[in-house]
């Protein structure tokens, strides 16, 4: 019996393969590009998708045999999901596979930020020992972190902080719930108080380059921001104006507004910027629960059944009217 061929474009965990290979035929795609992904989708039933390959409308289009799409992790703007539902596609993410891991890398960068082990790890290597005397090192109990966008991670991120015996505000219009802590409705007021910010809100219009400007200058002059949920969020030339002129501490980032990033984009040379390549959810362990639920995904549409975790469900119930 022919097998029905699933799109994998960029690598997934073995367990996630381990799932499919005796049910379906794998496409590995050669690359994330456009091209690529138009070339090879059209006998495809299914697609494995994770942050960088575009399913836009003209790829959609191309797909006249795709039933289900399943995107690794929780965002989806790389996919057109009006599209996908106008085609009748069911769109997939992978949620609760990656909170623990993105919450304990934003912990990560509060500590490797306030002890300063970037830059001394750095001054070691370059012969500036005496860097040992900066100044710059905190102690991080006591200080104030800043949640923005108190959701699944939000969470996780606010409870590990409390754990550290920091205060912690959080700000999220549309909070249902889930932490004890001190909640404002100003994102001036959080962005004042905090020490440290970090965000964890979706990319939609109303969060976009939600810090710029003039967010960055009411942060605290000795404030880092963080931000691990997408690069939209950040006016990123705003980001690095205020590095460059101290208005705060420093940053650092996982996403990006284009990714991957290009070698001549400025926030490469920005000072006290931590980057990192979009991994906070990425561990060992949190890639073997993200392949393992968008294989389920893809199984579950194969076996005629409605997936667990469709992203566009509003979309698809506008086509059904
Ligand atoms: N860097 C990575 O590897 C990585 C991994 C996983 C998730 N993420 C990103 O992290 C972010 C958070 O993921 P999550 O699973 O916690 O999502 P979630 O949907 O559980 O939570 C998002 C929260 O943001 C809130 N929110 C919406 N609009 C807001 C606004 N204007 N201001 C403040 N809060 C607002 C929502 O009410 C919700 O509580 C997403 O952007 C996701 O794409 C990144």
């Amino acid at each position: 019996m022919r097998k029905s061929k699933v799109f994998v474009s960029e690598p997934i965990n073995q367990k996630g393969i381990d799932l499919l290979t005796s049910k379906v035929e794998l496409v590995y795609a050669p690359d994330t590009s456009n091209e690529t992904a138009l070339k090879l989708i059209g006998d495809c039933e299914g697609a494995i998708l994770r942050a960088t390959t575009v399913f836009n409308a003209e790829v959609i289009a191309a797909a006249k045999k795709l039933k289900v799409i399943a995107r690794t992790g929780v965002g989806h703007n790389n996919v057109d999901l009006n599209a996908a539902s106008e085609a009748g596609i069911y769109v997939t993410i992978t949620p609760g596979t990656n909170n623990t891991s993105v919450a304990e890398h934003v912990l990560a960068l509060i500590l490797g930020m306030g002890k300063q082990l970037f830059f001394m790890n750095k001054a070691v290597r370059e012969g500036r020992w005496f860097d040992r005397f900066s100044p710059f090192q905190i102690d991080i109990a006591g200080k104030t972190v800043g949640v923005v966008g108190l959701g699944t991670i939000g969470i996780e991120v606010g409870k590990r902080c409390k754990a550290l015996g920091m205060y912690v505000i959080g700000y999220d219009p549309y909070y249902k719930g889930g932490i004890d802590l001190q909640r404002t409705d100003d994102l001036d007021f959080l962005l004042e108080h905090s020490d440290f910010v970090t965000l964890h809100c979706p990319s939609v219009p109303e969060t976009k380059d939600m810090i710029n400007q003039k967010s960055l200058a009411r942060m605290k002059p000795m404030g880092y921001l963080i931000n691990t949920s997408r690069g939209d969020l950040v006016d990123e030339t705003a980001l690095i104006e205020a590095l460059e002129n101290k208005t705060i501490k420093g940053a650092a980032i996982d996403v990006f507004k284009d990714e991957p990033v290009a070698p001549d984009n400025p926030l490469l040379k920005a000072p006290n910027l931590i980057m990192s390549p979009h991994c906070a959810g990425s561990t060992i362990e949190s890639n073997e629960r993200i392949a393992v639920m968008a294989a389920q995904s893809v199984l579950e549409v194969f076996s005629g059944k409605r997936p667990k975790h469709i992203c566009n469900q509003k979309q698809l119930a506008v086509q059904d009217e």
